[in-house]
């Protein structure tokens, strides 16, 4: 095994994130078989709000301690993290690496000039670095990341409301309806997850995402248990009001669910 990634709310089945304690425990067997391990950082931010919600005890200092201190920490235990800043980092363009290697390092250092650019801009403007370095500064905000995860939640809560199905717990930052319990009469060879994400598209002009057999499927895979639609929020684009439109066209999407059909 060369190396253990873990990746903060997991994005393609449900934005759940780890627990300061899972990631500890992972940390210590990768150090006792020497892998390094490294964390996908794309939505680290959210993952820690929820340890500041959820984990509290765990944490030596107690409960209150800034979302910014608990990205430290998760940050501790990695070797290194990969980081699509497009996400929690709040900008249109951009990711990082960073790593405490200074031999891998200089060894990605010479790769980043084949694949990106120079290392000192590695394919970006400077207006995006700059904004970048700004995204990462406002995302580890408190009051910004309660009031991103939150939007979610009260999405979430919302589609409940009206009786659809989702996974739970919410996570932070999508909400997943389970089509196997929206449209029980369609079997997964004739794609129920597409087909709600179709019949969502008709019924309100929102854009969400399958994420069953059809985008997760490999070649000769038996098929595994996901049926799902992804419905992502960037932050800082939608109000309350699109949101409860979107959970309003999907309950009523919901109450008539056994008149729609499967794909061939
Ligand atoms: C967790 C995670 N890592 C990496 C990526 C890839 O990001 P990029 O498109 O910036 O390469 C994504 C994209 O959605 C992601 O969700």
């Amino acid at each position: 095994v060369p190396f253990v990634s873990m990746e903060a709310c997991v994005n393609m089945a449900g934005g759940e994130p780890f627990s300061m304690q899972n990631l500890s425990e992972v940390s210590s067997i990768c150090k006792e078989h020497n892998i390094p391990l490294w964390i996908d950082a794309t939505r680290l931010v959210e993952n820690a709000y929820f340890i500041q919600q959820l984990d509290g005890p765990v944490i030596a200092n107690g409960f209150h301690e800034s979302v910014a201190e608990i990205v430290l920490q998760i940050c501790a235990y990695a070797d290194g993290i990969t980081c699509s800043a497009k996400k929690d980092g709040l900008v249109n363009m951009g990711g990082f690496i960073a790593l405490n290697d200074e031999e891998l390092f200089e060894r990605m250092r010479g790769m980043v000039v084949i694949y990106e650019g120079l290392h000192t801009y590695g394919g970006l403007s400077g207006r995006d670095m700059e904004a970048l370095a700004r995204g990462l500064y406002e995302s580890v905000d408190d009051d910004h990341i309660a009031h991103r995860v939150g939007q979610v939640r009260h999405f979430g809560e919302q589609l409940q409301e009206g009786g659809v199905p989702i996974v739970v717990p919410i996570g932070g930052h999508a909400v997943f309806i389970d089509a196997k319990r929206f449209v029980p009469h369609i079997p997964q060879d004739r794609y129920p997850a597409q087909t709600v994400a179709a019949s969502i598209y008709e019924e309100s002009g929102v854009r969400t995402m399958e994420r069953g057999i059809v985008s997760g499927q490999h070649g000769d895979e038996p098929y595994d248990d996901m049926e799902l639609i992804r419905l992502t929020i960037p932050r800082r684009v939608y109000t309350s009001e699109h949101l409860e439109y979107t959970a309003n066209s999907i309950s009523q999407l919901y109450k008539n669910a056994d008149k729609i059909k499967g794909l061939t």
